[in-house]
């Protein structure tokens, strides 16, 4: 008896992933509840969840269902369908990040699929206000959009990506795995769904189909720019680097001015 409490307490112990090194933050993911665990003082944390329900809106109702449906409101998934945790940081570093007007967020994206779908964000616009990211866990496809070009970025564990300006995005989970992301955001940027709501998504649907991805146009936008594939990069000039958790920029975060003050940005994106 006492050895099988042992070994169950084990089992708990090792699906529990420490995130320490990777965010620089106490933070440890809890793999069997889909869920974070924060040991420290994060005072000012508030964890919202986003239903199946509220996502119905932003799903296809286009591909191969196996529930034996195309109808997004009877497609099944995981519910929530993710988790997103802003304020995300130590008490100790309130005063400095309330300073500079930036807020640090972290979101939890499950592997699966609702429907056809792979599990993904709604998707919003925060005009004109630029936003970075990393991916803590697994991999990410962010799908960045305007009404003249659309961007997949394909980021891994350590990897770093900017939404430039001028553009909408969602995050899309096609892989087995669950995805960890965190981000800095002005605390200034609002956020738009209407339009990825009213159209039912972002301009392209992820599906799958066996071992394929099956990148499909959402029929209710006019336009199609087609993808455009870009890789992650670092950004030197903010200080971001791809072995550097983005949390650690806390101690820095006058290199993050950027992200308050769009029209200093300087990124590749400037001549789009
Ligand atoms: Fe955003």
């Amino acid at each position: 008896m006492n050895g099988i409490l042992k070994r169950k307490e084990f089992l708990n112990k090792i699906s529990v992933l420490d995130l320490q090194k990777m965010s620089d933050l106490p933070i440890f993911f809890d793999e069997k509840k889909m869920d974070l665990e924060f040991r420290g003082d994060f005072q000012f944390i508030k964890k919202s969840e986003r239903s199946l329900e509220e996502m119905r809106p932003y799903l296809s109702p286009y591909g191969k269902c196996p529930e034996g449906t195309k109808n997004p409101n009877a497609a099944k998934g995981p519910d929530p369908v993710y988790r997103v945790w802003r304020r995300a940081h130590l008490k100790q570093d309130d005063k400095k990040i309330k300073a500079v007007g930036l807020r640090y967020d972290l979101t939890l994206i499950p592997p699966g699929k609702i429907g056809d779908e792979f599990v993904k964000t709604a998707g919003h616009y925060h005009l004109p206000y630029p936003e970075a990211y990393e991916v803590l866990l697994g991999q990410a496809y962010f799908l960045i959009q305007s009404e003249s070009a659309v961007f997949l970025v394909e980021a891994g564990p350590g990897e770093k990506f900017i939404i430039p300006p001028g553009f909408g995005h969602n995050t899309i989970n096609v892989f087995n795995e669950p995805l960890l992301m965190a981000n800095w955001i002005s605390e200034k940027a609002e956020y738009d769904y209407e339009p990825y709501k009213n159209l039912h998504g972002a301009s392209y649907y992820f599906l799958k189909n066996n071992d394929l991805i099956d990148i499909i146009k959402n029929p209710n936008y006019d336009s199609f720019p087609e993808i455009k594939k870009i890789r992650t990069r670092e950004y030197s000039e903010f200080g971001i680097f791809k072995n550097l958790p983005l949390y650690s920029l806390v101690n820095t975060l006058d290199k993050l001015k950027f992200l308050n003050h769009p029209e200093e940005f300087k990124g590749e994106w400037r001549n789009w």
